[in-house]
């Protein structure tokens, strides 16, 4: 049978890949769900560089996922120079593993950036206040935010300051990786997007 069979329910192939996407989307809407912190990795002039982040959005038909982040970092300047990215998620519950690539663009000072500003909570706006900016090398074990942040979040007012700060970095998924480790026998499907958003897909041997 040309299905895998998930909690007495099959799914086709294309079927799978709409509720791989149908997870993820679910993944960005909690910070309890398994999905919400993924790793991304990229390449730099040193190597691969690898760090976890929040799962912030997804758009399923563009085949899209979003991460925050200041444009300070040392990944806005190395995916401004090298925009491959890989993302890794792992749902330990339900043992799916699920492996993204694609590339990203860098969006700051544009309509995406600005609604997603709008979004965000003040606690989230205050990692985008510190006026040194992320990576400095300081002499004491610093939050480089402004002292009162740490015990209080800013005002709506006092929190404009970290927008010049804030970027927003959309991939575009080019191939996907879907993984379901299970006792009687590892399941494992591949998917490679096309520039339209359609696909191909195909089971693989885990
Ligand atoms: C649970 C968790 C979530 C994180 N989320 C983000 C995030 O959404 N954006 C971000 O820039 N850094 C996030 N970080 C911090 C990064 O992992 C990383 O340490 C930092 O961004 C510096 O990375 P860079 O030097 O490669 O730019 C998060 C860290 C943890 C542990």
């Amino acid at each position: 049978m040309n299905t895998v069979l998930i909690n007495d329910t099959s799914f086709t192939l294309k079927e799978l890949e709409q509720e791989v996407w149908k997870r993820l989307e679910k993944g960005a809407l909690s910070y309890k769900d398994a999905l919400h912190n993924p790793v991304v990795a990229n390449v730099n002039t040193d190597g691969v560089n690898m760090r976890t982040v929040v799962l912030r959005k997804v758009w399923p038909p563009q085949k899209q996922l979003a991460f925050y982040t200041d444009k300070r970092s040392g990944k806005w300047k190395e995916l401004a120079l090298q925009n491959n990215i890989s993302w890794l998620f792992y749902d330990a519950a339900k043992c799916i593993q699920i492996r993204l690539s694609g590339d990203v663009t860098l969006h700051h000072d544009d309509g995406i950036a600005a609604e997603s500003w709008d979004g965000t909570t003040m606690n989230n706006r205050k990692n985008y206040s510190g006026r040194e900016r992320p990576s400095s090398v300081v002499e004491f074990p610093l939050s480089g935010l402004p002292a009162v942040f740490e015990t209080n979040d800013p005002t709506p007012e006092e929190s404009t300051d970290g927008r010049k700060n804030f970027g927003v970095v959309i991939t575009r998924v080019r191939w996907m990786e879907w993984l379901w480790l299970n006792s009687s026998g590892h399941r494992r499907a591949t998917f490679t997007y096309l520039e339209d958003g359609s696909f191909t897909a195909n089971w693989l041997i885990p």
